[in-house]
């Protein structure tokens, strides 16, 4: 896929796999573009980090061909920080895109200004918007909560409406809500409407009538899959399926096991044994709802290499079929 795919070509409606800090890694990215996802999103990145030349922030850029489109998602508060890191990722990093984090809650970072903070500061939203939109000639996209305080997605739209932007995925939850409860079906209908370019529903989408409903109700372009694809990257080519035909297959074990197999390989290519043990949050979602989980997990837990982990998947493999 060519990087250079722009937000308007994709096909309707656009299945992407929302960023997940620890989990939308690069081997994750790859398994999920190989089961239909049509276009990916880094983990957030920091500016300040990468302004300050962390190694270990440069490191999230890693990504395959495989990958494109992948959006590089950035967090931060600081304008200059940010128009830094949109020139060092259109000339260096070469993604398909670059989103702005408006939406995460987690304390380390709202206290410094940053995620779901910048939506209620609309001055500095449109000002770190700017920084980036001037420092890049890639398409420039957002993710934002549906509301924070008395700031709507709709307010945030308003106020940045003169600076270009490509594409909006909206998490329907507010910022008290964290990760929780229901969805603002109303408010993204409204940003539906109110913005120009693509707009992706997210937030508790975690089966394909799911997706195929917050289509129906909202008229969004399509949506953004996060905890729903934690184990089930295949959920990408079910919501397909059941778009196309109204119906959709469950994977056996066998074809889960060489799905596990190709991610935990890319993950020890990538990041050596520590990406194995990384991968262990991965097998206790995607063992989950398998016949004797809780053993085959532990099992798995206590695997030290490659081989192990795969000698005892195989072996239930061939048991469970
Ligand atoms: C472990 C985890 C990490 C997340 N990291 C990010 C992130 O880096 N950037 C971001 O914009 N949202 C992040 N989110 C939010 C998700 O993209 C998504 O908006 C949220 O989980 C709601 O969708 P869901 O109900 O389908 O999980 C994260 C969510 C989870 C569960």
């Amino acid at each position: 896929m060519e990087p250079n795919l722009t937000w308007e070509n994709l096909p309707r409606p656009i299945l992407a796999l929302a960023p997940m800090a620890g989990v939308t890694d690069s081997p994750f990215r790859r398994i999920c573009r190989s089961a239909g996802a049509d276009v990916v999103y880094s983990e957030m990145i920091s500016v300040t980090g990468l302004f300050y030349h962390s190694p270990k922030t440069r490191r999230l850029f890693n990504f395959t061909p495989q990958e494109q489109p992948l959006i590089i998602q950035i967090f931060g508060a600081i304008p200059e920080h940010f128009a830094y890191a949109a020139r060092y990722i259109t000339e260096q990093v070469t993604p398909a895109g670059i989103d702005i984090n408006f939406g995460c809650p987690v304390r380390e970072v709202i206290k410094t200004g940053a995620g779901c903070y910048l939506m209620k500061n609309l001055s500095l939203a449109k000002e770190v918007l700017s920084a980036v939109r001037e420092n890049t000639n890639l398409p420039v996209s957002i993710k934002t909560r549906a509301q924070v305080g008395d700031i709507t997605v709709l307010d945030l739209l308003a106020a940045v409406k003169d600076v270009s932007l490509q594409a909006l995925m909206v998490h329907g939850r507010s910022f008290t809500q964290k990760f929780s409860g229901a969805i603002n079906i109303k408010l993204i209908r409204e940003a539906k409407k109110l913005f120009p370019g693509v707009v992706l529903a997210n937030g508790n989408l975690n089966s394909p009538e799911q997706v195929k409903e917050i289509l129906d109700q909202t008229g969004c372009d399509g949506v953004g899959l996060a905890r729903g694809v934690l184990g089930r990257p295949y959920l990408f080519t079910q919501v397909k399926e059941f778009i196309r035909q109204q119906r959709y297959t469950k994977p056996r074990f066998s074809e889960v096991v060489q799905t596990i197999l190709k991610q935990a390989k890319m993950m020890q290519e990538e990041k050596g044994n520590h990406g194995l043990i990384e991968m262990r949050k991965h097998l206790g979602w995607y063992v989950h709802d398998f016949p004797g989980a809780r053993n085959l997990r532990n099992q798995l837990y206590r695997c030290s290499t490659y081989e192990e982990m795969a000698e005892i998947l195989l072996e239930n493999s061939n048991r469970f079929g």
